[in-house]
Order: structure tokens, then C-alpha cells, then sequence
């Protein structure tokens, strides 16, 4: 059997088993959920064998496991490293999924389940194409590392102890991941950069206990006015962020770049389509490419505080809270930028609350020239999957490892992302389109096979 046969005659045995990794609801940041990142990691160990790696390791870090593998059977052949996440993001809000969020379910050419796009899905396509390479050749063309971690939807802070602790383990010619999306249907792109972030959470005090608004209210700061205040002031009228010497850093884009970037084909009505919104907003002076891949931003993401359940309840909460984060773009300095921001919101409240103000996790902005020959790989192997041509895009998430693979071993990274910016990554009924799961593995299965002579 030939590679092409083994994989379109394993269609539906690659789809049950991704089934039973989709079900594992491996929430990295809630805590109740430990006991499913274990078994994830576990499921993934054990498929790691069969898809041709020795010497696999399960990783105990300070938080969550990270699971290693390698094959290093053919001296002389380039070795990649292939990166991806186990770990997945909460499902809430349940009541709008279609199907259950860990129940796999195909709708219309869809399979629809958290974790189905990003990551396990796209993880599930290199385990399938490396063992579509076993099978059918005997061994594997290439030396292949593998590190696939359950931190990625919280930061990746236990990923940098292991990088910097296993150097000569994890060096390779390239680092390949495919953890981001596509452009738009029926066009598979390569990523060349990503944006960093930082995240924050602030909490605001006030009054030393809830009080009745009503005895009290009129003379009393309220914590929760004093938070919509502060967040009201971090924009200006053009959307730009307010926190000075944010953007004394970034790096303009080349008039080559800009001219490349606008000539994708990239469609407006489609991305407002997918928002959703009544209109759209942002930074004055610049495309919505450009707003999304290549401008920084700080964004809120959650905000708490006071009563908020049935019915009313007359209160001045004694606390307000808030999640928000930065993306960051080249050349910003992530520790910079948080200490600016906390500067500039200190100065902003007034003196009537306390603040206390955390980091929870820092990423750098990642953006890379992509000459080396291996792109012409990747390019050739998309088109052997997809039968089109590929494209070079920026994306505007954020994935730390790249940067600190980059930083670290200054490698090429190939990112190849068989996603779709309107599969509800995040959000209620992610999914991800069953042609590009196995366009991916076809795509896959030859860039592996072709990086043998590069
Ligand atoms: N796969 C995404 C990153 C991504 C999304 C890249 C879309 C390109 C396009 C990743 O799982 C993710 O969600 N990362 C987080 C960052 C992390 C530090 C919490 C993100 O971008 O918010
Ligand atoms: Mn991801
Ligand atoms: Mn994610």
C-alpha cells in the first residue's frame, strides 16, 4: 500500500480515535479537571508509540505534564521537532453548544467537539501522518522529536524550565507546529508570525466589607465603578491604547510586507461575517489585517464584582475584578510593556481603592523571514494535500513556544495550520472541517517524507 492509500483507507480508524482523545475534557486551567490532563497525556504517550517513537517520557512539571517522544533511527537525515498541546480551553457557556463540547459529533463535512481545532485535531494529523509513514515504508524518512504539553491554553510557564533543561535534547533543524489557521477555506497558508501577550489580573478594594448601597452609597467609592472608569481611559477616540510608551517599540511594517500582506486573498465581508458584530472598530490609520496581525492591542477579558444573580441586591461590593492582556507585536519587550501598564493604571485610580496588580503569564511576539529551503518543503507538501497553492500570512494569536524555540535555537519554525478563523476556537461549538483534518494528514505525511533530502 502507498502512502495515499494507507491514509484514504484509514479514514474513518483515524476519525474513532480521534473521538476518544476529543472526549477527554482536558481543561488546563481549572483545576477539577487535573485528573483528565493525566489521562490525556497518557493517551497521548501511548499513541506516540504507535506512530513510531521510542524513548517516550511523560514530564511532571510544577503544573501539568508535558509528553515527550523521539525517533532518531536515521543518522544523517534532518531531525524536526514538532510541537503541540493536549490541553484545551473551558467549554462554558454548555447551553450553546449544538452537541455536547466532549461529545465528537459530525455535522455537514464538521466535526464538532472543544479541542477539535486547536489543538488535538492538528496534533492528531502529525501522530497519523508519522504512523501513515511507519506503516507504509517500514521506518520514518526524518530524525522526528516530539513535545506535545498540556500548558499551552495558560501560558506555557512550565515549557521554558524544560527548554532551557533539555537543550541538546530538543535541538533539531526545524521546529514544525500546526496549532494556528488557515486563511480561508481552500487556501493552506504558513504562518511566519505571531503576536505575544501578556496577562493581567487586577483586583480593586475599597470598602473594608460589602456595604448597604443604600446606608452608605453617595459618599463611599465603589470598586466596581472606579474598574469601568479605569478601562474606559486605557483607549483614546482612534482606539489607540493610552498607556504611554506602549508602542515606542513596534516595529514598522516594510513596504514590501505591507504590499504582500494586503495582496492575499483575504476577504472583508467574510471576517465581518464571521465577528458578527454590528460594525467594527480599531486602530486609526491601519487595515484590519494589519490590526489583527501586526498592531498591538489590550483587550478586556473578563470582569467581576458586586451581585449578579437572581433578582437585585442594593450593595457597594467591597472588591472589583478584572482579567485583560496585551498582544504584543516585534519588537516589544513583554516585561517593559507590563510594567508600563501597571504604571500607567496606578496612576489613573484614584486614591480612594487599593490595587493589586498580577502578571499571570508573558509571551514574545514572534515574526520570522521564511527563505530557508524548508519552506519550499512545506509549500509542496500543502499542495500535494490540498491541491493549491499556499500562502505566507501573520496571524494575531499566540503561541510562547514558538518564540522561545526561535530565541532559544534560532531554527526555522514551520507552521502549518489546518484550522479556519471561523471554527469558534475558544467558543461554543468549535470544530473544525473533516477536509482539512485530512488534507492535513496527506500534507503532512509528504513534508515529513520530503524533508529526507533537504
Ligand atoms: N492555537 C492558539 C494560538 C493561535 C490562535 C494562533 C489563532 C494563531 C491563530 C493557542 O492555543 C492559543 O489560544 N493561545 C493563546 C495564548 C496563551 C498564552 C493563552 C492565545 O493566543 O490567546
Ligand atoms: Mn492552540
Ligand atoms: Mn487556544
Amino acid at each position: 500500500m502507498n502512502l495515499a492509500e494507507y491514509i484514504e483507507s484509514h479514514r474513518d480508524a483515524h476519525l474513532k480515535e480521534l473521538f476518544e482523545f476529543l472526549r477527554i475534557p482536558s481543561i488546563s486551567t481549572q483545576s477539577e479537571h487535573k485528573q483528565d490532563i493525566e489521562r490525556a497525556a497518557k493517551w497521548v504517550a501511548e499513541k506516540l508509540r504507535g506512530s513510531g517513537m521510542e524513548k517516550i517520557e511523560i514530564v511532571p512539571t510544577p503544573m501539568h505534564p508535558l509528553v515527550y517522544g523521539e525517533s532518531l533511527d536515521v543518522p544523517g537525515k534532518p531531525t524536526v521537532l514538532f510541537y503541540g498541546h493536549y490541553d484545551v480551553q473551558p467549554a462554558e457557556p454548555l447551553d450553546l453548544w449544538t452537541s455536547p463540547a466532549f461529545e465528537p459529533t459530525v455535522r455537514d463535512g464538521n466535526l464538532y467537539a472543544r479541542g477539535t481545532a486547536d489543538d488535538k485535531g492538528q496534533v492528531h494529523i502529525h501522530l497519523k501522518a508519522l504512523e501513515a509513514l511507519r506503516n507504509t515504508a517500514g521506518k520514518l524518512p526524518i530524525n522526528v522529536k516530539i513535545v506535545i504539553e498540556g500548558e499551552e491554553e495558560v501560558g506555557s510557564e512550565s515549557l521554558w524550565d524544560f527548554v532551557q533543561q533539555n537543550k541538546p535534547r530538543l535541538k533539531a533543524d526545524a521546529l514544525v507546529v500546526s496549532d494556528t489557521a488557515m486563511l480561508t477555506r481552500g487556501v493552506p497558508s504558513i504562518t511566519y508570525g505571531l503576536r505575544g501577550l501578556n496577562y493581567y489580573q487586577i483586583e480593586i478594594a475599597g470598602p473594608a466589607q460589602d456595604l448597604h448601597s443604600g446606608v452608605f452609597g453617595g459618599a463611599v467609592p465603589n470598586p466596581l465603578a472606579v474598574l469601568c472608569e479605569l478601562f474606559a481611559r486605557l483607549h483614546d477616540k482612534n482606539f489607540r491604547v493610552t498607556v504611554p510608551g506602549f508602542y515606542d517599540d513596534v516595529a514598522a511594517l516594510s513596504r514590501a510586507e505591507r504590499k504582500a500582506l494586503h495582496a492575499l486573498p483575504w476577504d472583508e465581508k467574510e471576517f465581518r461575517r464571521t465577528v458578527g458584530a454590528p460594525g467594527l472598530c480599531g486602530e486609526k490609520g491601519y487595515s484590519i489585517i494589519e490590526q489583527v496581525w501586526c498592531r498591538p492591542t489590550l483587550e478586556l477579558n473578563g470582569i467581576w464584582g458586586g451581585y449578579i444573580d437572581e433578582g437585585s441586591k442594593t450593595v457597594i461590593p467591597a472588591k472589583a475584578y478584572a482579567k485583560f492582556s496585551t498582544r504584543l507585536v516585534p519588537d516589544q519587550d513583554p516585561k517593559k510593556i507590563a510594567r508600563l501598564v501597571e504604571k500607567h493604571l496606578r496612576k489613573l485610580l484614584p486614591r480612594t481603592v487599593t490595587c493589586k496588580f498580577e502578571l499571570l503569564s508573558t509571551g514574545k511576539p514572534w515574526a520570522a523571514a521564511y527563505s530557508h529551503p524548508i519552506f519550499k518543503k512545506a509549500i509542496h507538501a500543502l499542495e500535494q494535500g490540498f491541491g493549491k497553492k499556499a500562502v505566507f500570512i501573520r496571524e494575531g494569536g499566540s503561541i510562547p513556544f514558538v518564540t522561545q524555540m526561535h530565541d532559544t535555537f534560532k531554527v526555522p519554525c514551520v507552521l502549518m495550520g489546518f484550522g479556519l478563523p471561523d471554527e469558534n476556537a475558544h467558543a461554543p461549538d468549535e470544530h473544525m472541517a473533516l477536509e482539512n483534518y485530512f488534507g492535513g494528514i496527506r500534507s503532512i505525511a509528504h513534508f515529513y517524507q520530503g524533508l529526507a533530502d533537504l
